[in-house]
């Protein structure tokens, strides 16, 4: 049986705080994109969660937290952790922090690790639930495992309708690209995930970004060593003279089949990637894609679309 889509009223709301409770799976709006919720502190439901996505154990997840003090109690902020999160939050930041003694998130939750990534989100539906709910909501990506990550309700209807129990429909994410991730622990701030806030806004507040390598024997941020937001078009970048046969996904004025922003604008790229990719990805086999500034939230464009271009 598929989920139902239900508005976010107080009652759905409401419904929704309750079907966690008993250890369900909720399909929630943020501004990056589409999460799956679940009670953090319920290992059951965790296990479910990972087995509706298909996701690796040892791949761990972001809690989510109503506020700073639903936070210390999961984990420890030094003063520039807590200064990234007085500037960010809620909004599409996730700190990774050493773990703190009062956590009550699930070992499973966070693959064993002994630090815990943490995000307080601004979406209006997202922040409700998390009152309701009143403690902290572990929540991926509602897509499978490696495929491109939901955008409206109706992606998440479409990839794991079977697999959740209810969907609250937010309309289309405003920001489109997940949380940027940062390793809040050392004497520099370490993006893990280029993502919604860009590393100059980072800087602003903590300077000395560092990008660690990401390699087998030492990964900081397993869930980027895994294959990710693939579609089943062969994607090609940075094409300025695209192949008769190709799709062409536009940024800036181009020729295009859909355009992320003919203005070239990259706040509207990020916002319409996913859901143009997956447009694309049902009509047609081959895909190129026009090249993206590095700069602001283009890294994280990206770096979305080089693991989506990857095989
Ligand atoms: O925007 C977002 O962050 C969305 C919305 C729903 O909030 N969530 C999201 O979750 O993107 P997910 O599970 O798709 O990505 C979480 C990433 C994974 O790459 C995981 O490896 C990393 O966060 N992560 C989680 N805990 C970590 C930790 N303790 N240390 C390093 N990386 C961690
Ligand atoms: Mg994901």
């Amino acid at each position: 049986m598929t989920a139902p889509i239900l508005q976010p009223t107080p009652e759905n709301i409401a419904k929704a705080a309750n079907i966690l409770r008993a250890g369900g799976l909720v399909a929630m709006p943020t501004e990056t994109v589409y999460g799956l919720a679940a009670d953090a502190t319920n290992a059951q439901a965790i296990v479910r969660l990972y087995e509706a996505k298909g996701r690796p154990r040892f791949n761990p997840l972001i809690a989510h937290v109503a506020d700073m003090e639903m936070a210390r109690k999961q984990g420890v902020f030094s003063k520039q952790a807590a200064a990234l999160a007085q500037a960010f939050w809620p909004g599409p930041l996730t700190l990774v922090v050493d773990l703190e003694g009062t956590s009550t998130v699930s070992d499973i939750a966070r693959a064993g690790l002994n630090s815990i990534a943490l995000r307080c989100p601004a979406h209006g539906v997202a922040r409700a639930l998390l009152t309701v709910f009143g403690g902290p909501l572990v929540a991926p990506s509602a897509n499978p495992s490696g495929k491109i990550s939901p955008t409206r309700a109706d992606h998440v209807a479409n990839d794991m309708g079977e697999r959740v129990d209810l969907i609250l429909d937010g309309g289309p994410c405003e920001s489109g690209v997940e949380s940027t991730i940062i390793d809040a622990r050392g004497h520099h701030p370490a993006l893990l995930r280029p993502g919604s806030l860009s590393a100059a806004e980072i800087e602003a507040i903590w300077p000395g970004l560092v990008r660690p390598e990401n390699n087998a024997d030492a990964p900081v941020s397993p869930g980027q060593l895994l294959r990710h937001y693939a579609p089943k078009a062969r994607l090609r970048l940075n094409v300025t003279a695209p192949d008769a046969d190709e799709a062409v996904l536009g940024f800036g004025p181009v020729k295009a089949t859909l355009n992320l922003s003919p203005s070239g604008n990259l706040a509207e790229a990020a916002s319409n990637l996913f859901f143009m990719l997956r447009q694309l990805d049902q009509t047609h086999s081959r895909i190129a894609v026009s090249p993206i500034p590095e700069d602001g939230l283009g890294e994280a464009i990206n770096d979305r679309l080089i693991r989506a271009a990857s095989r």
